[in-house]
């Protein structure tokens, strides 16, 4: 599907899965200005009435199913973990542009065979770290690459939720069938990693980390799949660091928190309390709203609403999608993250995996 052949009409979309994020995939499908043609579900029941509910006039219960309509440009696929391979593949195959749900395989075996089929299509593949839309994010890479923070030595942070706390989770992440062998990792993890390498511009060169079932499996033994994460970092500059991820942490919802320490200035994201950068030096602390006049001109390009109204996490989401479904007329954005991206951050997951078994550091 070249860019002639979708000038000058609305994109066709379908999302495949319509849980959580797929609702979200479809809004944003919808805002950027591309026509919902279908949905894809487990039956045809539940395809159905998400299609109903959605407002889609068709339903796919198979990769083929949906690969095969000629009304479809670009595929979401939003489905459990173990059906991106399948779906991408088949999509890629015939020709139709696709974006892929984190993590991009169950491992990084399907990630890379992903990230080579997308580089020998040519087609728009594209995987949703949509932190790296708030315009705060954009601010700290902006005040990282400008040098105002000086030589950056050390990146720490955590991203905690709680809702695997209590045990009583039906959800299918438990089955490592459909989510692979990294639970709280890969699900989260991954987008605290992505977001630092894209800050920095640094990359993770090697991990130790300590996996943990807590309060549920084999608390420290690295075996199980791992609620918490806890994680040295070692990055190509030379920084250091480390990140704890837990998805059993009670009371907290989302909170991804990272903070880039330099020589001369540390700057702080709260994915909690976005609509702003803590900035801070020896003799004084700054707080940059956004959106504040002689903000940098790459927070200025993702940002659509102006200050007083919160930028939130569906404004992350459309700006991604509307950016995908640019890239598929021909527009490639700053920072648009592909299936080289999501590739990178499988191999980290895996470095993770294979330091909690042998003990110590690993390279990625
Ligand atoms: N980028 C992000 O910020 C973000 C946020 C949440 C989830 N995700 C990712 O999105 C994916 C889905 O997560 P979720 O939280 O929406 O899960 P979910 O359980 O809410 O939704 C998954 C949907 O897939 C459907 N499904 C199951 N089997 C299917 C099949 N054979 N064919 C078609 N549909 C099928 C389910 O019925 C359900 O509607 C996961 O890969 C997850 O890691 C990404």
């Amino acid at each position: 599907m070249n860019q002639a052949a979708v000038a000058g009409r609305p994109l066709g979309a379908a999302v495949i899965g319509t849980g959580f994020i797929g609702r979200v995939h479809a809004r944003a499908a919808r805002l950027a200005g591309a026509t919902l043609v279908g949905v894809g579900a487990s039956s045809a029941a539940k395809g159905a009435t998400a299609a109903e509910e959605l407002g889609a006039r068709r339903v796919y219960l198979t990769p083929d199913d949906v690969a095969s309509d000629p009304q479809v440009d670009v595929v979401h696929i939003c489905t459990p973990n173990a059906l991106h391979l399948s779906y991408a593949r088949s999509a890629l195959a015939a020709g139709k542009h696709v974006i892929c749900e984190k993590p991009l395989g169950t491992d990084l075996v399907e990630a890379r065979e992903l990230q080579e089929r997308a580089r020998e299509s040519g087609l728009v593949a594209t995987v949703p770290f949509a932190y790296r839309y708030y315009p705060s994010v954009r601010e700290a890479r902006a005040q990282v690459h400008g040098g105002r923070l000086g030589r950056v030595g050390l990146i720490h942070g955590s991203y905690l939720q709680d809702w695997l706390a209590g045990g009583a989770s039906t959800s299918w992440h438990l089955d490592a069938a459909k989510n692979g062998r990294s639970r709280a990792f890969a699900d989260i993890g991954s987008h605290w990693c992505d977001l630092v390498e894209f800050v920095t511009g640094d990359r993770i060169r090697r991990v130790s980390a300590v996996l943990s079932g807590w309060p549920d499996g084999d608390a420290g033994t690295g075996l199980g799949a791992d609620n918490v994460a806890t994680v040295l970092l070692a990055f190509e500059s030379g920084a250091v660091g480390s990140t704890v991820i837990s998805q059993v942490s009670p009371g907290r919802k989302n909170r991804l928190w990272v903070e880039f320490d330099g020589t001369d200035a540390s700057a702080v994201f709260d994915q909690e309390s976005p609509d702003s950068l803590w900035l801070g030096r020896r003799d004084s602390v700054t707080i940059i709203p956004r959106g504040e006049s002689g903000q940098a001109e790459q927070a200025a390009a993702v940002n659509i609403v102006p200050p007083g109204h919160p930028h939130g996490f569906s404004d992350c989401f459309a700006l991604f999608v509307e950016q995908s479904y640019a890239a598929i007329r021909g527009h490639w954005s700053d920072g648009l993250p592909t299936f080289d991206d999501g590739a990178r951050a499988a191999a980290v997951v895996d470095a993770v995996l294979r330091s909690a078994s042998i003990g110590g550091f690993v390279a990625v």
